[in-house]
């Protein structure tokens, strides 16, 4: 317990400066009248596991874990829950009496700014996911736990695609390919990109036969302007081509509901965020 009441959280990365999260989680607390301070906490790796023990001895009551961390704090935690698992990262650590419990709030803050926000039926649709990394492997699962027709992971790297699709076979129907094997048919509902390419200021040659004209094409990464990635679709005739801000504010939001037990309105957030940044 931190003084006067107010229980620490905060974000852990490296670099984190640019971090959001304070924002948004402010933001929750005052809509939901919760006494907390987040904090932006820049670590690098080879301190991570002092800093986190630290936090938690000083009264630190949960965490959220981002780039480069999610995958050693899954080593790190005593506990973790089934989907943080089943990504191999996590992004939420809750401190509970000296235990660390390790969770994953990505994939399900994608699925509802998908379905919820931007109301994508993923029953039976054709999804294309472009890399192979950390990313794909959190929200695969839960794209499969909608029952979509297929989804194809694409990857410079084609043997990461491969293994990673033959990771999850057994959840549903998973392929995979080479980008240069990517072909118009299926027509892809959904493209996903969730490579790091976008980070680097990088755009690798995206398949470009599979945006069709009824294509939603869905970027992990946000910034404030549009990702090489969101372009790149929307010059090849994407139907809508967004930006993942909408699954960096539901993720906090299932964050948030887990250390605080209440379960804040996105859409307001959500709004002041992308009027603030655009
Ligand atoms: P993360 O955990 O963020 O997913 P990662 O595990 O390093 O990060 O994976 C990065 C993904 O982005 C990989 O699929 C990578 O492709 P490779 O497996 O071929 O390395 C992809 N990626 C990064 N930069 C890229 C680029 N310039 N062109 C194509 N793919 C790129």
């Amino acid at each position: 317990m931190s003084e006067g009441g107010t229980d620490r959280y905060g974000v852990m990365g490296y670099p984190v400066s640019h971090s959001r999260s304070p924002v948004i989680h402010r933001l929750f607390a005052l809509q939901t009248n919760q006494d907390i301070q987040y904090e932006l906490l820049q670590v690098p790796p080879d301190k991570l596991e002092a800093a986190i023990s630290q936090f938690g001895r000083t009264g630190g009551k949960g965490l959220n874990i981002t780039v480069p961390h999610k995958s050693e704090v899954a080593r790190l935690v005593d506990e973790l829950s089934e989907r943080a698992s089943v990504a191999g990262a996590v992004n939420t650590v809750v401190f509970n009496d000296g235990t660390l419990f390790g969770d994953n709030t990505d994939g399900v803050g994608l699925m509802r700014d998908l379905q919820i926000n931007h109301g994508l039926r993923l029953k039976g649709a054709n999804i294309l996911i472009l890399g192979a990394g950390g990313a794909t492997r959190g929200i695969v699962s839960p794209l499969l736990e909608a029952e979509p027709g297929s989804i194809v992971i694409a990857n410079r790297t084609f043997p990461k695609a491969r293994s990673l699709a033959d990771h999850f076979a057994n959840q549903g129907p998973v392929n995979a390919c080479r980008f240069e094997d990517v072909r118009s048919l299926p027509i892809y509902d959904l493209i996903i990109n969730a490579t790091s390419a976008g980070l680097k200021g990088e755009t690798p040659p995206y398949p470009e036969e599979a945006v069709h004209p009824a294509t939603f094409c869905y970027d992990l990464s946000y910034g404030s302007t549009p990702t090489p990635f969101s372009k790149w679709a929307a010059r090849h005739g994407a139907a809508k081509s967004v930006m993942g801000w909408g699954m960096l504010v539901e993720q906090a939001a299932e964050s948030f509901e887990i250390w605080r037990g209440v379960r804040p309105d996105t859409g307001p957030v959500l709004k002041q965020l992308t009027v603030t940044i655009g």
